[in-house]
């Protein structure tokens, strides 16, 4: 008699749980299996920023188990399968000429605490092998791109150092232009263009990034900067967030 109800307990718990988290509709069984075998790599994530709008980068205020004010915490990676993510190193286009490099080195810095923190969670990546290892152990590969060209300041030794502390893709603007290339908004008519696209040390940057196996990401610019680059880039290109219309 108490192995019948046992049984019916059961029972219900796996009828109640079949209907909660729909391990029977075939679509989710799918992207559950490929997800499984491949990982899922999102190619922008603002966390970063957050954590420095709403935490001054300071970790020990943060949990990020049970954080809830942000569109991620761990738990939502975790049922997301989140695979690797590119956490954006993002500073507003208002630190131009300004502190944009600190700033940047600032979000960099903080990419890598948030991994030191959550061992078990994430693991810095800086090679696609590194993010099959991080796979195979369940644990999100952790990368970087840098969201907006005014994060260098015009610098290649910039660009080339922030490439060493591991930043693997650059948008090359945000929503303002840099002294070498037009963003997004030219296009809107909302800003003058001052490049018609890529400057000359625009184009020497590109062969730059070729050269140290940075990714080329080509959110935010504006169409003229993004067909120059494909005709002359050696390697693919990343549109890291962008969509049929003009993102933010
Ligand atoms: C969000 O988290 C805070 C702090 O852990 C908690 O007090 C609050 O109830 C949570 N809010 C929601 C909507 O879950
Ligand atoms: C990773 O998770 C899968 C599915 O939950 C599990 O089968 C596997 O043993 C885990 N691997 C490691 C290294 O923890
Ligand atoms: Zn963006």
């Amino acid at each position: 008699m108490l192995s019948k109800i046992i049984s019916t307990v059961y029972w219900a718990l796996w009828v109640s749980s079949c209907a909660v988290n729909a391990a029977e509709d075939p679509l989710m069984t799918r992207a559950l299996r490929l997800m499984s075998e491949t990982p899922l790599i999102d190619g922008h994530n603002d966390l970063p920023w957050q954590l420095r709008k709403q935490f001054n980068n300071e970790l020990n205020k943060v949990d990020l188990n049970t954080l809830n004010t942000t569109h991620t915490n761990i738990p939502k990676i975790k049922e997301g399968r989140l695979g690797a993510q590119f956490w954006s190193a993002y500073v507003p286009c208002d630190t131009q000429y300004k502190d944009a490099v600190r700033q940047t080195l600032e979000q960099i810095d903080v990419v890598h605490r948030m991994c030191q923190k959550y061992p078990n969670d994430f693991m810095f990546a800086a090679t696609s092998q590194d993010i099959m290892d991080a796979f195979a152990m369940n644990k999100t590969a952790s990368l970087i791109g840098v969201e907006g060209g005014h994060s260098i300041d015009s610098s290649l030794g910039t660009l080339r150092t922030m490439y060493q502390l591991g930043v693997r893709y650059l948008t090359l603007t945000h929503s303002c232009n840099t002294p070498w290339a037009d963003n997004w908004r030219v296009d809107t008519g909302s800003e003058p263009s001052q490049h018609d696209g890529l400057s000359p040390f625009g184009k020497q940057l590109i062969v730059e990034m070729n050269r140290l196996g940075m990714l080329i990401d080509l959110a935010h610019v504006t169409e003229k900067v993004m067909n120059q680059v494909l005709d002359m880039s050696k390697a693919p290109v990343i549109f890291s967030h962008s969509s049929a219309v003009h993102c933010l």
